[in-house]
């Protein structure tokens, strides 16, 4: 008796996945017939579904941070086109400069609402008062849509001699720790250019 209801639930169950299959596929037979416009949506629905990253130069920040403390202690990212003076953060960064490289520097300017992958943007923070810089706040663009600052990846190292000495709650893409803030910006991004 116990059986039989069982392979009856397994059965109707069965019936229920083969109806939901079937209507899937005749969903998407009913968006094939325009196809260009089905693939537009379908590159839409990725955007937003944020999908893979984009390999770019500064892509493998992300999976090296050992790369990435270097290139912050050697102090490279000086040659990034762009940089403000130093200043008093509105954020919770203490004393600031902003660096920008040419491809964020290139798109704040054209006002673009989104910023290309290989975005970067690497803040210098000191205490107030200090000469020394201690360490560095970074945003990296990894993927073509922001996407509430999943599109980005954030890491801030506290000391700029200890490479394990990151904000706790990052490293990562889409940090809600500092997503929560950026999200005010353009694109995450909260700084302007100097003029
Ligand atoms: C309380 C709000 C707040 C939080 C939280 C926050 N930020 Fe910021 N951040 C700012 C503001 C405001 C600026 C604009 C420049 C300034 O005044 O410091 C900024 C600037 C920056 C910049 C320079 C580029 C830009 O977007 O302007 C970087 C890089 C950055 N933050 C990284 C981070 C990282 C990484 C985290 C998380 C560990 C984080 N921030 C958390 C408010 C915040």
């Amino acid at each position: 008796m116990n059986s039989g209801l069982r392979k009856n639930a397994a059965l109707s169950a069965l019936v229920a996945a083969c109806i939901a299959l079937a209507s899937c596929n005749q969903a998407s037979d009913s968006t094939g017939a325009d196809s260009s416009e089905a693939d537009q949506n379908e590159a839409t629905a990725e955007k937003a579904g944020d999908p893979t990253p984009v390999e770019t130069p500064v892509t493998k920040y992300v999976n090296d941070r050992q790369a990435l403390f270097d290139f912050l202690n050697k102090g490279e990212y000086k040659a990034f086109p762009v940089h403000d003076e130093r200043h008093a953060s509105t954020g919770p960064h203490t004393d600031v400069v902003v660096y920008y490289n040419q491809v964020v520097a290139d798109s704040i300017r054209a006002g673009n609402a989104e910023h290309p992958a290989g975005s970067m943007i690497v803040k210098e923070q000191y205490k107030p008062g200090e000469s020394n810089l201690y360490g560095w706040s970074v945003s990296i663009k990894t993927h073509e849509a922001g996407n509430a600052g999943k599109g980005w990846y954030w890491i801030e190292f506290l000391d700029k001699n200890d490479i394990a000495n990151t904000y706790p709650k990052a490293p990562g893409n889409g940090v809600p720790e500092c997503a929560a803030c950026h999200t005010l910006g353009k694109d995450l991004v909260r700084s302007s250019l100097p003029q």
